[in-house]
C-alpha cells in the first residue's frame, strides 16, 4: 500500500496566512490614519511644514540689525579686530531685546569677572582644537605675569571689548612702540 505524505492537518498554515493578511490590511489602514494629511503633497514630507518652517520666529540677526540703534558702537566696532565677531554671542540674541523694531527689555551685558570667562571662551590656549592662525589665544595668568601687573587683572582694563586693540595701539603709538606682528588692521 502507498503510504499518504501529505498532512491532512493545514490549519496552521491557514492561520498564519491569515494573520499576515489582517496585519497588511492593519497597517495600510493605519498608516493611511497616522499620516499627516499633506504627507506627500510634494514630495516624501509634511506638504504643510514649509508653511510651520516660515512662521518660525528669527531669534538672531547680524550686527547691522543692531548697528541702525547703537551708532557710536558701530563706528568702534567695525574698524576693530573684532569685526567679524557677532554681538549677539556676547550679549544675546536680538528676539529678546528688540520686537517689531521697538526696544522692548534689556539684553545681559556681562559685568566684572565675568568678562574674563567670555573672553577665554573664544581665546584661552587651553582650547586646543582652535588653530592659533584664526583666533590669537593667551595662557593665563602667563599673559598678565608677561605685561607686569597682577594677575587679577581683568581683560577690559586693557583692551576694549568692541576693540580690543584700541587702547593698545594708541598706547603703543604715544610711546612710538611697534605692535608685535602685523596689526595694520
Ligand atoms: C566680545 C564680546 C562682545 C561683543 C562682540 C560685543 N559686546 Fe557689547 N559689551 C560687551 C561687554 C563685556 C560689555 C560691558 C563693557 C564693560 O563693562 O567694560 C559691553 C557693553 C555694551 C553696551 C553698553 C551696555 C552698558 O550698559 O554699558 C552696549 C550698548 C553694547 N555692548 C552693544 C554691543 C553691540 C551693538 C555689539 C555689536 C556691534 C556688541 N556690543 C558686541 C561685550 C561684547
Ligand atoms: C530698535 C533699536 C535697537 C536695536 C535694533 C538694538 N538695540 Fe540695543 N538698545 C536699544 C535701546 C533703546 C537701549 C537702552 C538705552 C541705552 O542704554 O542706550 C539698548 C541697550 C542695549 C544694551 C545695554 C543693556 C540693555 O539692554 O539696556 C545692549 C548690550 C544692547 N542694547 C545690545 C544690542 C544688540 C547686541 C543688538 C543687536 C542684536 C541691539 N542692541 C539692537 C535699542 C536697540
Ligand atoms: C566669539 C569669540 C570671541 C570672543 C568671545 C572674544 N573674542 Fe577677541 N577675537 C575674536 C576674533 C575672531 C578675533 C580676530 C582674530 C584674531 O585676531 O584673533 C579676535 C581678536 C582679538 C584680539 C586681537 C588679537 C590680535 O593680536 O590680532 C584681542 C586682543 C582680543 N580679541 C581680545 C578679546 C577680549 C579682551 C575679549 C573679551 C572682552 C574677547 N577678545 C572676546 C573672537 C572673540
Ligand atoms: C595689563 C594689560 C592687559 C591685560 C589685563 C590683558 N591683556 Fe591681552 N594684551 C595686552 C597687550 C599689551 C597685548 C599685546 C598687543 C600686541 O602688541 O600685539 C595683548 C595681547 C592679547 C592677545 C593677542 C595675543 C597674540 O598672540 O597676539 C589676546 C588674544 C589677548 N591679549 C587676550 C586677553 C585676554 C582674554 C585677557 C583677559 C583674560 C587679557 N588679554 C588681559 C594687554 C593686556
Amino acid at each position: 500500500m502507498e503510504k499518504e505524505y501529505k498532512s491532512k492537518y493545514y490549519s496552521h498554515v491557514v492561520k498564519i496566512v491569515l494573520i499576515f493578511i489582517v496585519v497588511g490590511v492593519l497597517a495600510v489602514v493605519g498608516r493611511n490614519y497616522l499620516l499627516p494629511d499633506t504627507m506627500g503633497q510634494y514630495g516624501h514630507y509634511r506638504g504643510s511644514d514649509l508653511e510651520d518652517q516660515r512662521n518660525v520666529e528669527v531669534r538672531s540677526h547680524t550686527n547691522e540689525s543692531c548697528f541702525e540703534c547703537h551708532r557710536p558702537i558701530r563706528l568702534i566696532h567695525k574698524a576693530g579686530v573684532h569685526k567679524t565677531v557677532s554681538c549677539e554671542f556676547c550679549h544675546g540674541p536680538y528676539a529678546d531685546h528688540v520686537k517689531d523694531g521697538k526696544y522692548v527689555a534689556k539684553l545681559p551685558v556681562k559685568k566684572g569677572m565675568e568678562i574674563k570667562e567670555l573672553c577665554l571662551r573664544c581665546h584661552n590656549k587651553i582650547i586646543r582644537a582652535r588653530p592659533e592662525e584664526s583666533i590669537k589665544v593667551v595662557a593665563m595668568p602667563q599673559h598678565l605675569e608677561e605685561m607686569k601687573v597682577q594677575v587679577d587683572h581683568n581683560c577690559n582694563q586693557c583692551h576694549m571689548v568692541h576693540d580690543p586693540l584700541l587702547w593698545i595701539k594708541a598706547a603703543n603709538e604715544m610711546m612710538g612702540m611697534e605692535m608685535k606682528g602685523d596689526k595694520k588692521n
